[in-house]
């Protein structure tokens, strides 16, 4: 047997063990699940070491693709829910990633999509509101600008709205930024990180160069292309499809480096600083509610948003252009909730 201190000091280590088994639980949803980014964002979430239980709903395909995936040899779990399983499949969520809604054809522009996908995000956030409020809610549906604003009116009319826990995904366009850059550039994509403030679409996707090493240089016509590039770089995917889409690929990748960013962030890593679309007071004196910035992630989700920092000429004229359209957008989505019961 053990002796009196010895046995405390071993219950000690057991309780140290249980509970941080018990904040290591993150079980993460994805709605929308059986879709063109929803099977590859599956797959990278199950490779995720901070995601231990994986939650897999859409109205077609989701035991499907959760049935394949679970056979991955990583350490998570992973269950597939149907149409009527959405309340079980929430149940519990830390992180919600939604992908649910239809992608844009050709010639199509993000607002396009609004009609069909506003009452699919605005139906899955009422949902989220009751069965699992505490979730950090990241939303991929566009129009995104004013997604995140469908997702906050209809928790505000539930009375769960937290600021801190609602991110629209931008992350993509802080990927092409990187990559675009490396390419005119020949930097490590790595060591060319841009911030991308704004809103995700057109114009009102604002990516500050001149806050990086590499992209301080950039001017003249090679700075109007590669800011159109990251403006525009969906349309060349969607041309590319050629009716068959978006981006799925890529924005899986960046749908799951920004889910694990706020997981890192839950679990209390320091430092976690990435752009993301959310509530913001940056420019809300001018109407502008919700804005993308760096943003400091943490355990309650938003910890801090960092301002912009000094900006260019040329910034401030993308800058003028972004917020009218910006705040178009974001009033779209608060005016949908609210003129709908
Ligand atoms: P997809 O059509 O391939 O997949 C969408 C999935 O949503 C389908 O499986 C569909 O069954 C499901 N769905 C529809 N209604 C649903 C509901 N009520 N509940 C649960 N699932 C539902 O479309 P894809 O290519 O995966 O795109 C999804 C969305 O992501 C689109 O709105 C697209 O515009 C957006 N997107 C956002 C990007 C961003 O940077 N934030 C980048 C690329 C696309």
């Amino acid at each position: 047997m053990f002796s009196r201190p010895v046995a405390r000091a071993a219950l000690a280590a057991q309780k140290r063990a249980f509970s941080s088994t018990v904040r290591a639980s993150e079980k993460v949803a994805v709605l929308g699940a059986g879709g063109g980014i929803g099977q590859p964002l599956s797959l990278l979430l199950k490779l995720d070491p901070h995601v231990t239980s994986l939650s897999l709903y859409d109205i077609r395909g989701a035991p499907g693709v959760a049935a394949d995936v679970s056979h991955i040899d990583t350490p998570s779990t992973v269950k597939g829910y149907a149409a009527d399983q959405l309340d079980a499949a929430l149940e519990g969520a830390k992180v919600i990633v939604i992908p649910a809604g239809v992608p844009r054809k050709p010639g199509m522009t993000r607002d396009d999509l609004f009609n069909t996908n506003a009452s699919i995000v605005r139906d899955l956030a009422a949902a989220i509101a009751r069965v699992s409020p505490e979730a950090c809610v990241c939303v991929i549906s566009n129009p995104v600008n004013s997604t995140v604003p469908i997702v906050a009116e209809t928790f505000k009319k539930a009375g769960v709205y937290d600021p801190r826990r609602v991110f629209g995904v931008t992350t993509l366009d802080v990927v092409r930024a990187a990559r675009f850059l490396s390419e005119i550039t020949s930097a490590d994509p790595k060591d060319a990180v841009v911030t991308v403030v704004g809103g995700h679409s057109g114009a009102t996707i604002v990516p500050l160069l001149s806050q990086t090493q590499y992209g301080k240089g950039v001017a003249g016509e090679t700075y109007e292309k590669i800011v159109h590039r990251i403006q525009f770089g969906g349309d060349e995917v969607v041309k590319a499809k050629d009716g068959a889409g978006s981006a799925t690929l890529s924005m899986a990748y960046a749908g799951a480096k920004f889910a694990n960013a706020v997981l890192r962030g839950l679990k209390g890593e320091a430092g976690v600083v990435t752009p993301t679309f959310v509530k913001s007071p940056l420019f809300a004196d001018q109407g502008v509610e919700y804005f993308s910035s760096n943003v400091e992630l943490g355990p309650n989700g938003v910890e801090k948003i960092h301002p912009l920092g000094p900006l260019t000429a040329e910034e401030e004229k993308l800058l003028a252009a972004c917020l009218p359209d910006l705040k178009k957008n974001i009033e779209k989505g608060v005016q949908f909730v609210n003129q709908t019961a």
